[in-house]
């Protein structure tokens, strides 16, 4: 039996406004006149339209479809899988906290990387969780997901959730689709496995493919696919955790722009596809030169790249000098890493003064 929150196990809730798209699928015809929605009536000269045209003002004055029918049926088919094992919502973020509100009762454990992606503690807190963490395994220097400790912290905490970033923010490392299928297979069944692919596009083609059961796949459109303004993301997931999650979603988070947008990209892959070669170039680009400056530069499996300095002390100056320029680096919040500081891809990070600072400093 699949376990969910428990208020949620034993309940479905109705979606009041299943949208028209639904409407029109259940009748067999088009809706030619949508006067029960209580939208506004177009009119003339409208801001919206004469700075961004009348097709940006359309999408705006009409409610989206709910269920972003559309952009699943594209991510369904990027990643070989039935729409039924889609579900779209505002971004990665949203559906962190979708997931949680959909397996996480409060008091729950969840448990994570010490370090990782501070998002999910945000959101796992804000659902009453117990969040429990697991360090880093430092392989040669390198810092990756310990997959044997959060199994064996998860099982013996008997957690609802286990959340893993893979590639991981911010160290940027990944592991192969064997070791993820192998963590599974080593988790308790009523463990939730919830993997945050955020960075995935930036794999090989065969990382990114597939439903495994008890587990969601998050992505994003905010990387790879450039619109990380306009809040989009889909989970790939068993349908059963896809319907739960569609009876606790905000039903219009995802806005009539988002959608038309998250379609426009979606059908034209080849963009995504420059995105990501011409970031991988320059984080390459960029790795190297570090590594020529004497700094440890981890592997890097996304649009980032995550040095380690000798101490959080370290880190903070050369932040503190960037910034000084208007430059802004991230170093992570969390103490496990502090030491370091997390560079985009991007020609800026490249430029001879800001190479300066991260290396000589
Ligand atoms: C690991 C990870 N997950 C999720 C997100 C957020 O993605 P979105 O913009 O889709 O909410 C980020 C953004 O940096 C991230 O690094």
């Amino acid at each position: 039996m699949t376990r969910y929150a428990r208020h949620l196990q034993d309940h479905t809730i109705v979606n009041p406004f299943p949208g028209l798209p639904r409407l029109e699928a259940a009748i067999g015809r088009r809706i030619v006149s949508r006067i029960g929605s209580n939208e506004s009536m177009a009119i003339s000269d409208h801001p919206l339209a004469t700075q961004w045209g009348e097709a940006l003002y359309e999408l705006a004055r009409l409610y989206p479809d709910p269920y972003a029918g559309a952009v699943r049926e594209r991510a369904a088919v990027r990643n070989g899988v039935a729409a039924a094992n889609v579900v779209v919502d505002a971004g990665a973020d949203s559906l962190i906290g979708l997931f949680l509100r959909a397996r996480v009762s409060p008091g729950d454990v969840v448990v994570c990387t010490a370090g990782t992606y501070p998002s999910f503690r945000y959101f796992a807190e804000g659902v009453g969780a117990r969040v429990v963490e697991v360090p880093y395994l430092q392989q040669d220097g390198v810092l990756v997901n310990d997959l044997a400790a959060l199994a064996h912290v998860a099982n013996t905490q008997q957690a609802a959730l286990l959340y893993l970033a893979n590639p991981d923010n911010p160290t940027g490392t990944h592991h192969g689709h064997d070791a993820i299928h192998a963590l599974r297979e080593q988790l308790h069944p009523d463990t939730l496995l919830l993997l945050d692919e955020a960075y995935i596009d930036f794999c090989d083609q065969a990382e990114r493919q597939g439903v495994l059961p008890q587990t969601v796949r998050l992505r994003t459109l905010s990387k790879a696919h450039g619109l990380a303004g306009l809040r989009v993301g889909y989970a790939l997931a068993p349908e059963e955790w896809v319907n739960k999650a569609d009876q606790i979603r905000t039903q219009f988070a995802v806005s009539s722009v988002a959608q038309a947008a998250a379609v426009a990209v979606l059908d034209a892959p080849q963009c995504a596809e420059r995105i990501i070669g011409e970031s991988s170039r320059l984080r390459e680009q960029l790795a190297t030169r570090l590594r020529e400056g004497g700094v440890h530069v981890l592997p890097s499996h996304t649009n980032f790249v995550c040095i380690c300095y000798a101490n959080a002390d370290d880190a903070l100056r050369r932040q503190k000098i960037l910034l000084q320029q208007g430059i802004a680096v991230h170093r992570p919040p969390h103490p496990a890493m502090q030491h370091a500081l997390r560079i985009t891809a991007h020609p800026d990070a490249c430029q001879e003064s800001v190479l300066e600072v991260l290396t000589k400093g």
